[in-house]
């Protein structure tokens, strides 16, 4: 994902989240220098994943697979990729929060070997309010 392609990704990001990234998010992510990539098909994005690389870890910020094209494998394809891209940056394990609602990420994160490791009060925007965060880690 380079900065050319933020107006594309974001358009998707609004399709796929109650509540989206901002253009700002994915370029503070960009300028940070935080893996991100797309997968494209036939020319098209299909799905996207924002990376943090910390000092043994990896932070998985943000995966995304177009709605049309989920539930067919792409989600479980892209986390494989990312397990071994972290491993390439040395990480020894992945983290990542996830809303308490979202049971397709939760189911995906689950069946990938993430176990709940905490929670984080408030920490994401919902409607009404604030909602906790799940934090999951899988070691790599
Ligand atoms: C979470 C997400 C990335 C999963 O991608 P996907 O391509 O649909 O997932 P896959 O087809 O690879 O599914 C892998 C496993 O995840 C689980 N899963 C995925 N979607 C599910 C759903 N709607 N309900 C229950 N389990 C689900 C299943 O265990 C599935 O395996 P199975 O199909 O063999 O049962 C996708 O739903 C998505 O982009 N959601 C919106 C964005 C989002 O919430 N991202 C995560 C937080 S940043």
């Amino acid at each position: 994902m380079q900065t050319i392609d933020l107006d594309a990704v974001v358009a998707l990001e609004q399709r796929c989240h109650a509540f989206p990234w901002t253009r700002g998010n994915f370029a503070d992510s960009l300028a940070a220098g935080h893996g991100a990539w797309l997968v494209r098909e036939a020319g098209e994005i299909a799905a996207y994943a924002v990376m943090m690389p910390a000092p043994d870890e990896a932070h998985l910020l943000n995966i995304t697979v177009v709605p049309e094209l989920q539930r067919a494998g792409r989600g479980a394809a892209l986390l494989r990729q990312l397990f071994d891209l972290a491993r390439a940056w040395k990480a020894t394990r992945m983290l990542l929060e996830v809303r308490p609602g979202n049971v397709a990420a939760l189911a995906l994160y689950r069946r990938h070997g993430f176990a709940e490791i905490g929670r984080r009060r408030g920490y994401y925007p919902a409607a009404g309010g604030r909602e906790d965060a799940i934090v999951m880690a899988r070691e790599l």
